[in-house]
């Protein structure tokens, strides 16, 4: 089959689309033929290399989420059936260790598999399943968000972003958000945003302290790096501040006693690869019924065929997509 693999790491040179065989189907597992392929920033951190604690052995293929339809199943496999249209985050072995979608195949665990409802595109399938995951990781496991709260969204647009935007805004709270750039500021708004902060341009401690002189009860925050940092201005006493990503960088280490002077502040750093499967079943349903009514609007940036994925790389690294980027076998 035809497959995106890096033989190193580094920039966007050493993915190449090769001819590799499909390993023989494991008695749990099914095959999936792709239809789309959900490109991730962490597919960008594990050919970055240097991210995560352990690295694929290379040559090695690049991916964890896809949508398709299901060829065959292993003895074991008694709830799938071949014809089963069908959406997957992660096979079996850790994210940064063992991905495997940027492929026309992938033989997956049967358990990771969820059935895409006929009302759910696989353009809208593939948009959301690690994004909304990732976002219901956030809020059904780290923090429980309440009505009437105000929260900041840093990256409102972004994949991940722009889904916890939405599913605030249902949840009754106001999300505030930070993004880089007008297109991005409407495109957040019509997701629920009461406030959009141009943060390249704009102060974004000043502006949500205008907004909030008390500050936010919450920040959810995929940026790192300083914008991070400096987010531990903006929050209320005994509020929270949620790190879920590092598209701008590393956190740089701090004392844990800056957390009391700030106002007695909750931090933690989320996995979505954590989850168990009860949950990760739960939650991939949940997903896919919010996108079916319309809590959730998936929006795909790009869509671009298996051989272009670094196009589909240097886009995100860019900043120039909101919502997700999918490639096509
Ligand atoms: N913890 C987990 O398990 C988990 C799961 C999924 C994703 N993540 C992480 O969450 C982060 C966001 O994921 P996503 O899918 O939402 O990504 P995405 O859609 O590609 O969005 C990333 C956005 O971050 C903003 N950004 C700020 N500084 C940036 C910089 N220096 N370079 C690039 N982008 C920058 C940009 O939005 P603006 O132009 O608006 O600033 C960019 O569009 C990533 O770091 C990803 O690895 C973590």
């Amino acid at each position: 089959m035809r497959a995106v693999s890096i033989n190193g790491h580094g920039g966007t040179e050493v993915m190449q689309l090769v001819d590799v065989a499909l390993p023989t189907l494991a008695p749990d597992e099914a095959r999936i033929r792709h239809t789309r392929i959900g490109v991730n920033y962490s597919d960008i951190n594990v050919r970055r290399g240097g991210f995560y604690p352990t690295s694929p052995s290379l040559p090695s293929l690049l991916g964890n989420e896809a949508v398709g339809v299901v060829e065959e199943v292993g003895a074991e496999v008694e709830d799938i059936v071949p014809g089963d249209r069908v959406g997957y985050v992660k096979g079996r072995g850790p994210f940064h260790s063992e991905p495997g979608s940027y492929a026309e195949y992938r033989n997956v665990p049967a358990e990771r598999l969820v059935r895409i409802p006929s009302n759910v595109t696989d353009d809208s399938a593939a948009a959301v399943l690690l994004k909304g995951l990732t976002a219901a990781t956030i809020l059904d496991l780290s923090y429980r968000a309440e009505p009437g709260q105000t929260a900041l969204v840093h990256a409102g647009a972004s994949g991940v972003g722009s889904i916890l935007v939405s599913w605030l805004s249902a949840l009754g709270v106001t999300p505030l958000v930070t993004v880089g750039s007008p297109d991005k500021a409407e495109f957040a708004r019509e997701r629920g945003a009461a406030e959009c902060i141009l943060y390249n341009k704009q102060d974004f401690v000043e502006e949500v302290r205008s907004l909030r002189p008390d500050g936010v009860d919450v920040v959810f925050d995929g940026a790192g790096g300083d914008i991070f940092t400096r987010s531990l201005d903006v929050i209320k006493r005994n509020g929270a501040l949620i790190n879920y990503g590092n598209a701008a960088g590393r956190v740089a280490p701090f004392d844990i006693l800056t957390l009391a002077f700030k106002g007695a502040i909750w931090v933690t750093r989320i996995a979505v690869q954590h989850s168990d499967i009860p949950f990760y079943r739960r939650s991939m349903e949940k997903i896919l019924r919010f996108v079916a009514d319309g809590t959730i609007k998936p929006h795909v940036s790009r869509v671009l065929p298996l051989a272009q994925a670094a196009s589909a790389h240097e886009l995100i690294e860019s900043r120039a997509t909101m919502g997700s980027v999918l490639l096509v076998p």
